[in-house]
């Protein structure tokens, strides 16, 4: 498949604007003007799942409903992603701008940051910058209001509907779906909810034109994204990379000449061996990413790695729906009895079925993606995985 070359983009953390100046231009437009720039730049949500941020909120502005919100999701909880904490520590007016652009395309007085528990530290300069912000939005009379709600430490709250639930003070568990939160979301009324990125890429759309960004990635992945780069890598950190380029390529710019195995996506990600880095594309025809790059060389087991990802998933299940509750538990102890010799290595092939029935059967996407690294670990690195 072809691909894009790796390319550095400065655009998330770009210093070269005045907000102030900039949102209320961008104000001033047309929602229908606005809502335009969304749609053509391509823009899919940088949280996991991809959905169209422009359909999002012409979906939400459809509603005739007079109470709306938006809400920012800064959960952040999938392993080896911390992109979201840099945004907000760096630009955080730019998440603002991108909550009150939709604000207005929708039409909601009130927005919410539902911020990570583990990022409490964030939150008393993010009440102080929020404190201008409003001073500044009642300077052309334009009425919104964001609030800072803090998570617990839960990673199933980062799904939307399990946020909504947290943030009406209920226990953190996911809805049925449909509805979906354009149509009822926090206290049962139309919501937009999107990631921290998304929203920072939705104020710099509208201020360098949605061609700029356009131009960027590949037909199916418009445009660049912030990737958080950890494991076996002599250059950890945050990195804005266009979208489209090979995990080859990838590896040759991140690795440590030893790469066996990348995991992109986190936990709920797909594990990468190095026999296929050439051939797979970093984006949503290849291996999507919230942007969670995790890199193991040759000293790491896959054994081990695969065992703490289902042990993590079987400890943050909300054991709403028994699939997710039972068969995180029965996996994990179903490859410890493969590594023991307990069980033949053929068993994995039974776990796989319970991996398989558990995607098709969970209730939310955390059941649901557990598959996606039980299969690409064990079909890749099985002998790792047996006695
Ligand atoms: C278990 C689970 C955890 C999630 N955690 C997060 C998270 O921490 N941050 C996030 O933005 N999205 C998270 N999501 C995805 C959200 O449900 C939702 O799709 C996203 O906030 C939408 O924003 P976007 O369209 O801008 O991507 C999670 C989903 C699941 C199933
Ligand atoms: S899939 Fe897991 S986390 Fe999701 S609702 Fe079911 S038990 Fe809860």
């Amino acid at each position: 498949m072809p691909h894009k070359k790796l390319k550095r983009v400065d655009i998330i953390f770009s210093e070269d604007c005045v907000y102030k100046d900039v949102l209320f231009d961008i104000l001033k437009r047309s929602n229908e003007n606005i809502l335009k720039e969304m749609l053509d730049s391509g823009l899919k949500g940088r949280g996991g799942a991809g959905f169209p941020t422009g359909l999002k909120w012409k979906f939400a502005s459809q509603e005739s409903e007079k109470e709306k919100y938006v809400v920012c999701n800064a959960d952040e909880g999938e392993p080896g992603t911390f992109k979201d904490r840099e945004i907000l520590t760096r630009v955080p007016l730019k998440v603002f701008g991108g909550m009150a652009i939709c604000a207005k395309v929708i039409g909601a007085k009130q927005g919410y940051i539902y911020l990570r528990g583990e990022y409490q530290f964030l939150k008393a300069d993010l009440e102080k910058a929020l404190v201008d912000f409003h001073t500044e939005l009642k300077e052309i009379e334009f009425d919104f209001t964001i609030h800072i709600v803090m998570g617990a430490g839960a990673y199933i709250c980062g799904e939307e509907s399990a946020l909504f639930e947290s943030m009406e003070g209920k226990r953190g568990e996911p809805r049925n779906k449909p509805p979906f939160p354009t149509i009822s979301g926090f206290r049962n009324k139309p919501t937009v909810i999107n990631n921290v990125e998304t929203l920072v890429y939705a104020f710099m759309i509208c201020r360098i034109g949605s061609g700029k960004f356009h131009d960027l990635g590949t037909k199916d992945s418009r445009g660049s994204k912030v990737f958080s780069i950890s494991g076996d890598t002599p250059v950890a950190g945050i990195y804005e990379l266009e979208l489209g380029m090979s995990v080859e390529d990838f590896v040759e710019d991140f690795g440590d000449d030893d790469t066996k195995a990348v995991q992109v996506g986190g936990a709920s990600g797909f594990c990468v061996p190095r026999k296929k880095f050439k051939e797979t594309i970093i984006g949503f025809e290849g291996v999507p990413t919230g942007g969670s790059m995790k890199l193991f060389n040759s000293t790491r087991s896959m054994y081990n790695v695969l065992k703490n990802y289902i042990e993590f998933f079987e400890e943050e299940s909300c054991g709403q729906c028994t699939p997710c509750r039972i068969g995180c538990q029965q996996l994990k102890l179903g490859i410890e009895a493969v590594k023991n010799g307990d069980k033949p290595s053929s068993y994995l092939q039974t776990l796989q079925k319970l991996a398989d029935t558990m995607k098709v059967t969970a209730k939310c996407g955390l059941g649901q993606s557990v598959a996606n690294s039980y299969s690409s670990i064990v079909n890749n690195f099985k002998e790792e995985i047996i006695y």
